[in-house]
């Protein structure tokens, strides 16, 4: 029996094991149950009985070592393998981070907020206004009985109870008559419906109506309140065009166009080629309107307008199509951020 050899073999093999697998075959080709120290131990039984004791110690004695050295790689191997982890995993904490993106606001909801600002610093109040609504604010007290052929163009979500989606954001002035005497100085910005889908119209759109009443409230006031506004909001000396029109709750009525932001007037793609684009509805508050929710139109007068919001913001940004407002592509709303 060759005791040391066998043991100085497993010396040389544990040291060239490269990992836990590799060393895990290593004690069993020795120690295993088939393995060789094993076997010298079986084999014990042909020696001479004096002979016995002696060479089962020093085979113990070689199953202990081997066993320690078993220990010792392992132990070194496992410092190995966390430093190379270590080095491979490393993290460099001197790279820049890399920074959440920041969500914006749509670059409607910044329209509108640009157009409350200007509105808020000549002293106007902004009123939420449903968008829910009943058939009398929406229609009645404007002066818009059933039958008016005016309802004709609202095309109107209506729910089953009655109740309707609001076509217009002039409901809201309603409200703020009934609640409040003059003066009144309120705009409400919002969300209005009606049942159109094209190019040119989405089911929902937004407005900004606005009121002021007062005594002795004449046009004048309603003309110079516009052109302050849109001059304020594009920042720019755009020409004003007030032309005759109707509503029912407004008399007289008017239809306000801007000269082309894009093109200023000499014609383009955005205006048509005509050089103007209408912005707003406004006129006189009809004195029926002004009554039926309570306010004395031999004391009072006042003006309305009612814009678009959608419109305001393609012009303000130079957008020349509605529905990349409302189709959410990241890639073009990144561009308001
Ligand atoms: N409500 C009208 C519409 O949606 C717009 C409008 C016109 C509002 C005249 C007004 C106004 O306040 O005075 O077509």
């Amino acid at each position: 029996m060759n005791i040391d050899k066998v043991v100085s073999e497993a010396e040389a093999a544990i040291s060239q094991a490269r990992d836990e697998a590799g060393l895990d075959e290593v004690r069993v080709r020795y120690l295993g149950k088939k393995g060789e120290l094993t076997a010298l131990l079986k084999s014990l039984g042909n020696l001479a009985a004096e002979a016995r004791p002696a060479a089962g110690a020093a085979i113990n004695s070689a199953k202990q070592q081997v066993k320690s050295l078993l220990a010792l790689r392992k132990a070194s191997l496992g410092a190995e393998q966390l430093a190379t982890i270590v080095d491979q995993e490393a993290v460099d904490v001197t790279l820049p981070g890399r920074r959440p993106a920041l969500g914006g606001l749509h670059p409607i909801t910044q329209a509108l907020a640009r157009a409350e600002e200007i509105f808020v610093g000549a002293g106007y109040e902004i009123v939420a206004g449903l968008e829910v609504e009943d058939d009398y604010h929406n229609f009645e007290a404007l002066n818009i009985p059933e039958h008016h052929p005016a309802r004709a163009m609202h095309d109107t979500f209506y729910f089953r109870d009655g109740m309707l989606l609001r076509t217009h954001t002039s409901p809201a002035q309603v409200h703020v008559m009934e609640n409040q005497q003059p003066p009144i100085r309120v705009i409400c910005p919002g969300r209005v419906y009606r049942r159109d889908n094209d190019l040119t119209h989405t089911p929902m759109f937004h407005q900004i109506e606005g009121l002021v009443i007062d005594r002795g409230i004449s046009f004048a006031d309603l003309k110079g309140t516009v052109t302050e506004f849109v001059q304020r909001f594009f920042e720019k000396d755009l020409e004003l065009r007030f032309r005759p029109s109707y509503f029912p709750f407004t008399e007289p009525s008017a239809e306000v166009d801007v000269q082309c932001v894009h093109c200023l007037g000499s014609g383009c793609r955005v205006c048509s080629h005509n050089g103007w684009l209408e912005i707003m509805g406004c006129g006189l508050v009809h004195p029926n309107a002004l009554e039926m929710s309570g306010i004395d139109s031999e004391e009072f007068s006042g003006f309305a307008f009612g814009m678009g919001g959608d419109r305001l913001a393609m012009l303000l940004y130079e957008v020349d199509d509605l529905r990349l407002f409302f189709e959410n592509d990241l890639r073009f709303l990144r561009q308001f951020n």
